[in-house]
């Protein structure tokens, strides 16, 4: 695998892949695009009703949306199981150049905790305060997921362009299933074939405007 660090709008930078030829955030702004799609749209929807909160991310990559979720829950009170996959870790050599704490006011201990999360280690539970840490090193098209057991996924995949087998009905579906009832699944993703999917298994969905200078995001509820 091999990468290159990329600016992006807001200061903060992100991680082009060879392998996808895509950039892990949107080159508008990688800390805002996570802020306002996963924590303001996601995060901040389920814990308005419940501040024990299980999410499952699809898309480790950098640990940006991680490392949000990890300050944004302790400052905030919130109980977080958080339960992350990904099938291509990214080394230490690439993670330490990225400058995300330098574009976030934090305290050194928050600084400290994006390395931690990367340095844990894979396929097993972590404790961190009150925010409850797991990484799999696995295929998101082959994770066996438990029925009921998410309040909100953060489905941070790469683009239908880039990879249109996980954005299809299969996988979809078992994502819906995991989902607790009145859960939700968020995504910068807002294509019409897509939000036409999400529909046809069952959501209920709320237009939200994007982030930066895209116009629209996904928040799909089950009913
Ligand atoms: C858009 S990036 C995720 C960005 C991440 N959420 C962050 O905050 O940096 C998509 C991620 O999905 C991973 N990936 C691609 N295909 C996968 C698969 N089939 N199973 C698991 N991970 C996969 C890639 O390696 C990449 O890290």
């Amino acid at each position: 695998m091999s990468y290159r660090i990329e600016p992006t709008s807001d200061g903060s930078n992100t991680l082009y892949s060879n392998l996808f030829d895509a950039t892990y955030h949107s080159i508008f702004g990688a800390i805002e695009e996570s802020i306002h799609v996963f924590l303001a749209a996601g995060l901040d929807y389920v814990s308005k009703r419940n501040k024990h909160i299980s999410i499952l991310e699809i898309g480790f990559g950098t640990g940006l949306n991680a490392w949000l979720t990890y300050i944004h829950s302790l400052r905030n009170g919130l109980s977080v199981n958080y339960s992350t996959l990904e099938l291509y870790p990214v080394d230490k050599e690439i993670t330490s150049q990225l400058n995300f704490h330098d574009h976030l006011p934090c305290t050194e201990s928050e600084k400290d905790a994006f390395d931690l999360l990367h340095a844990l280690s894979w396929d097993e539970k972590h404790l961190l305060d009150t925010f409850s840490f797991i990484k799999h090193h696995e295929d998101f098209v082959k994770m066996e997921y438990t029925p009921s057991q998410f309040d909100c996924i953060y489905f941070d995949a790469f683009a239908p362009s880039t990879q249109p087998e996980l954005w299809e009905l299969d996988l979809h579906t078992r994502l819906y299933k995991a989902l607790k009832p009145g859960g939700c699944l968020v995504t910068y993703c807002a294509k019409g074939d897509f939000k036409r999917l999400l529909k046809s298994i069952g959501y209920m969905l709320d237009p939200l405007n994007g982030p930066n200078r895209k116009h629209e995001m996904t928040r799909a509820i089950k009913a």
